[in-house]
């Protein structure tokens, strides 16, 4: 499912970010993916999606 339809970011691109890459919050995702950083429609799911993932490790 695409969470950030600016810069085309799937829900498990960002879980794959925060597992693999050790993102561990916003200003991290957008350091790699760029995630929020235009429009920020995508922001508050984004945060949704790395808690859950944080949650689940
Ligand atoms: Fe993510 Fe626009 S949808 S910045």
């Amino acid at each position: 499912m695409y969470i950030c339809m600016c810069f085309g970011i799937t829900d498990s691109a960002i879980r794959h970010a925060v597992e693999e890459k050790g993102v561990g919050n916003l200003r991290e995702l957008r350091e790699h993916l760029n995630v929020g950083s235009q429009c920020g429609k995508c922001i508050q799911m984004a945060q949704q999606i790395i808690d859950s993932t944080i949650i689940d490790e």
